[in-house]
């Protein structure tokens, strides 16, 4: 078998060293970036003397039609072809005598990371776009909500009722930090290994960045055994995805909880949710479910590449290849999850009246009593000291809590006004909090974060 090293070598390679050896299998994926790359790489190597137009026009050409090949499923794969690298080498060779040239200066160990890089960029673009449809289809939920709402919860005791909106805007915000540091690490990431050879650079007069100018990269490598050794841009990405992963795990576990008959919150749509093979009643919210389970696999995918970066010398060791299946394995997993979840969400019907049944008990206002009582002059913990005691009167069945406070000399019916449902959660108008004013203000500024014209408003 006619390896690419088979000049130096007497033997074959063993079964067992091919089997483990091989990436074509899954670094196959990355073909048009190796094209691209490779195009790149001639038209410098022309341009610096390298190469003849003549022989610079064949390997494009022969280039082209491999890419043709690969994407109509024509192209041959044979026993030597051990990644997409060498693969698509062998083949411009048999496609054309100038093809001998196209390695000219240049490494796998520089080629990959180069393909690599480029596959990262887009892989964040297509996430970033679909992460951005998710936030639309929170802030569509969030606008045609009106002023419903709910318990909202600490240590899921309830807490103070907050708008449905608010609480759905909160997850929106979430995915809005997730998409800046998906393009923060984009443009971190957005340099070219292209010319660091297989760790030192090249004797011959290449030009790395026109290479970089070429492949639309925004800058060019400093240090050529940095080039080939950095994987910091697969971390940063997988990081980016294992966090937006637990936010949609997030997002998940809360509507697995508010489609239980307990909560009753959401009621699911069919097309989104499944049924049981045993028990004729069940629809279960598996896309949720499988949305907080696909975090840990994506959490995995980051302490897993991290471990292999840890201990790795200067500079290309073959644990590099470890990088690809982690990052294509997360990407894909956050693509199915992303769209799965906004359909899910999409079609979510909000039971808004068993919401607020769940916010009318009167202690969710308890805070809003010690507010009323502060805004009338009394210290925070005087105040909270005299509603904290109602509260345990009315729970000792000494009466309705809303009666305590009627009767109670520091607060009495005006306070106890309060208490009716709805009226509390229209009084925390802060920047940023729930009242209704406060939570249209944050609508328009989260229609701004999405490029989004005011809304009504
Ligand atoms: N398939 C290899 C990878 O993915 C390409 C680089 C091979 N470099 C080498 N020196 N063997 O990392």
């Amino acid at each position: 078998m006619a390896t690419m090293w088979h000049g130096r070598f007497g033997a074959d390679p063993s079964a067992s060293l091919q089997a483990l050896n091989d990436s074509l299998h899954f670094d196959q994926r990355m073909y048009q970036q190796d094209i691209d790359g490779s195009c790149a790489h001639v038209r410098m190597l022309c341009e610096v003397g390298l190469l003849e137009p003549s022989e610079r026009d064949e390997i494009v050409a022969a280039l082209e039609q491999v890419s043709e090949e690969l994407s109509d499923g024509s192209f041959e794969f044979v026993e030597s072809d051990e990644d997409i690298h060498t693969a698509i080498e062998r083949r411009v060779c048999e496609l054309t005598e100038a093809g001998a040239k196209l390695h000219t200066g240049r490494s796998r160990n520089d080629q990959v990371a180069a393909d690599l890089r480029l596959w990262t960029k887009s892989a964040i673009d297509e996430i970033v776009t679909l992460v951005r449809g998710l936030q639309l289809t929170l802030l569509g939920a969030a606008e045609s909500v009106g002023d419903a709402y709910l318990p909202g919860y600490t240590h899921l005791q309830q807490a103070q009722p907050v708008l449905l909106a608010h609480h759905l805007l909160a997850h929106g915000w979430a995915l809005g930090r997730d998409v800046d540091r998906l393009n923060d690490a984009r443009a971190r990431l957005d340099v070219s290994p292209l010319g660091a050879g297989a760790l030192a650079g090249s004797s011959l007069p290449l030009d790395p960045e026109m290479c970089a100018d070429e492949l639309g990269f925004a800058g060019v490598f400093d240090n050529s055994l940095d080039a080939v050794s950095d994987r910091d841009f697969v971390a940063e990405t997988l990081f980016g995805l294992a966090l937006l992963g637990v936010h949609l795990s997030r997002i998940g576990e809360e509507l697995i909880l508010w489609a239980s008959s307990e909560f009753g919150f959401v009621t699911l749509d069919e097309a989104f949710s499944t049924g049981s093979s045993m028990m004729p009643q069940k629809k279960n919210p598996d896309i949720a479910e499988l949305a907080r389970g696909k975090a840990g696999r994506l959490i995995g995918h980051l302490t897993g590449l991290m471990t292999t970066l840890k201990g790795l010398p200067l500079t290309y060791n073959k644990d590099l290849q470890e990088d690809k299946e982690p990052l294509f394995d997360a990407v894909d997993t956050v693509l199915l999850t992303v769209s799965a979840l906004d359909g899910m969400i999409e079609s979510l019907e909000f039971n808004t009246s068993r919401m607020a049944d769940a916010a009318a008990s009167p202690y969710a206002a308890a805070t809003d009593l010690a507010e009323w009582l502060v805004a009338r002059g009394m210290p925070f913990r005087q105040a909270h000291e005299i509603v904290a005691n109602l509260v345990r009167r009315s729970l000792d069945g000494e009466g309705a809590f809303v009666d305590l406070v009627a009767a109670s000399d520091a607060l009495g019916t005006e306070a106890a006004g309060l208490l009716e449902p709805g009226v509390s959660v229209t009084r925390r108008n802060t920047h940023g909090g729930g009242s209704p004013d406060a939570v249209a203000e944050q609508i328009q500024r989260f229609r701004a974060l999405l490029g989004q014209p005011p809304g009504p408003g």
